[in-house]
């Protein structure tokens, strides 16, 4: 298969002066000063319902950037119909031209739209350039190239045949259409998800995040720009019991593809589960979830080290990854070295809006998400178990800004070091640094998540019993770093226990599930 060779795209710096910093300061503000009305977009068309929610940035939530409309029932089972329409064709189209599209969209956003979606990812998720750059632009762009190198892994696989019966098999997509559900937090995650089934001649209805609708308009514009032809990936906004509800009570429904919160997606299964005699197929089933992500220091480990993996693994994008520090766990001989440098580290950090590229920090998604963390940071304040040593401080009166928050508990089971909080919050365990195997059997018996997580240590030994003992507590180990950022291509990512299915994003693995394989013996 002769398909360009895929590398991951360059992160750029955005240093003071330079083009891309100009460039996407001066879309910042033309998009934060202007409204934009987002359709959804249905059959290639643009679909107004005048049912509208305003949308508003997370750190000035009274200031309105545009409006997005709202399904009804009737244009999510229009999108259902022109999804299973528009399938007849792209199903049966050459690999080479889907291919080609997708290869379309990954340069359209290296080039001209990566100020736009960019601009819009700080707007919408308020991330600050540089976590923008490694989502939007970026990683968007490497799951693109990367997933044209795995689909053609995919099609490569085939099984050995004699002169007499030819065997081959064809990776048809599923029959039916797909269904996207994605985050709000990592704008190349929304464009993955229904990108990647699209990629396998798939059809999808697509339902992103409220809280995303602006980087997921740019999205859309550059799949239309690329060429996506109508109907293949439809988008819908608004109510997603009723979204969900009427998608999955079609018999043509044949796959989930879903990353956000365990409940959730429970739910769904749950759902699907009920259903389940009323479909054609079985549908596949793909989620990633949540996280309760750890660090674990070894008594050998370097402190300086330890604490840039908690400040950066915990407070990068607020905390708000699903691969997030959000528990550690730090031996007694580190202790005051670590401490001392995450409180330096801490106080350094600036909040404040993503404009002003010199905040390291700046709010969280919502109200909701806001109100929760105040809830389990006051508890901690009262709590006898718990110390908060830097950070606590909140403030939602113009955007909802939280200080990053290092709580020390001397209860391992403590709520924080057990609970998903999904905010700019670690929970941090000192612990005898004689009794670091019973530290690490502790650490797996309370992951209920199994996402990420990274053990710290100079020592062979320690990284080997960690490795070990450790094994089904993530789906993503770190030796010896942070345990966020991993790189398509490089780290596929996904967890299993409440983390989700584990078929890995960024991977062949995800994209054989989104196929139907079958085999064909011809004997002459
Ligand atoms: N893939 C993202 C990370 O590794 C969630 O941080």
């Amino acid at each position: 298969f002769n398909v360009p060779i895929a590398v991951n795209e360059p992160v750029k710096s955005y240093a003071p002066g330079s083009p891309e910093r100009e460039a996407v300061l001066k879309a910042y503000k033309e998009m934060f000063n202007s409204t934009v009305d987002v359709p959804m977009y249905i059959n290639g068309k643009d679909v107004l319902t005048g049912n509208t929610r305003t949308m508003s940035p997370p750190h000035d939530h009274k200031h309105i950037v545009g409006t997005y409309h709202l399904a009804e029932k009737q244009h999510v089972e229009e999108a259902i119909a022109t999804a299973l329409e528009a399938r007849k064709s792209w199903a049966v189209l050459p690999w080479e031209q889907r291919a080609g599209i997708f290869l379309k969209a990954a340069e359209l956003i290296a080039g001209p739209y990566r100020a736009k979606i960019n601009a819009a990812t700080m707007i919408a998720q308020s991330k600050t350039i540089h976590q923008a750059e490694i989502d939007a632009a970026c990683e968007l762009i490497d799951f693109l190239r990367f997933n044209v190198q795995f689909m053609t892994d995919i099609y490569a696989e085939q099984p050995e045949s004699i002169t007499e019966a030819w065997n081959r098999i064809e990776y048809r997509p599923l029959e039916g259409f797909t269904y996207a559900v994605t985050p709000f937090n990592f704008t190349a995650i929304a464009g993955n998800l229904p990108s990647c089934m699209a990629l396998m001649g798939n059809v999808v209805v697509w339902k992103p995040s409220d809280s995303q609708i602006y980087s997921a308009k740019v999205i859309m514009d550059v799949f239309n720009e690329a060429g996506v032809p109508d109907g293949v990936i439809n988008v819908v906004f608004g109510d997603p019991v009723m979204i969900t509800d009427t998608i999955m009570s079609s018999p043509d429904f044949s796959g989930l593809h879903f990353t956000g919160s365990t409940f959730i997606f429970k739910e769904l299964w749950k759902q699907i589960g009920n259903n389940i005699h009323n479909y054609k197929t079985y549908p596949r089933i793909v989620g990633e979830t949540g996280g309760k992500d750890f660090i674990v220091a070894h008594k050998s480990a370097n402190a300086k080290q330890v604490a840039t993996a908690i400040v950066r693994g915990a407070f990068e994008f607020q905390g708000q990854k699903c691969s997030a520090a959000s528990r550690a766990y730090i031996p007694t001989n580190l202790w005051e070295d670590v401490k001392n440098y995450v409180i330096k580290d801490v106080n350094s950090f600036k909040m404040g809006s993503p404009e002003d590229m010199s905040n390291f920090i700046t709010a969280v998604i919502h109200e909701g998400s806001f109100d929760k963390l105040v809830k389990y940071i006051d508890q901690a304040k009262a709590d006898k178990d718990a110390e908060i040593i830097v950070g606590g401080n909140y403030d939602k009166s113009k955007g909802y800004f939280i200080e990053p928050t290092v709580i020390v508990t001397s209860n391992p089971k403590y709520t924080t070091m057990c609970t998903e909080l999904f905010g700019p919050v670690i929970t941090i365990y000192v612990y005898d640094e004689n009794k670091y195997s019973e530290t690490l059997t502790l650490v797996d018996e309370t992951s209920e998540y199994a996402l990420t997580g990274a053990i710290l240590a100079t020592d062979r030994y320690a990284v080997d019993e960690a490795t070990k003992t450790l094994q089904n507590s993530a789906g993503n180990f770190y030796i010896n770093d942070k345990p966020t950022g991993a790189v398509v291509g490089q780290q596929p990512f996904g967890g299993a226990r409440a983390s989700g299915t584990n078929d890995k994003a960024g991977s062949a693995q995800n994209l054989l599930r989104w196929v139907s394989p079958r085999m064909i013996k011809e004997t002459f």
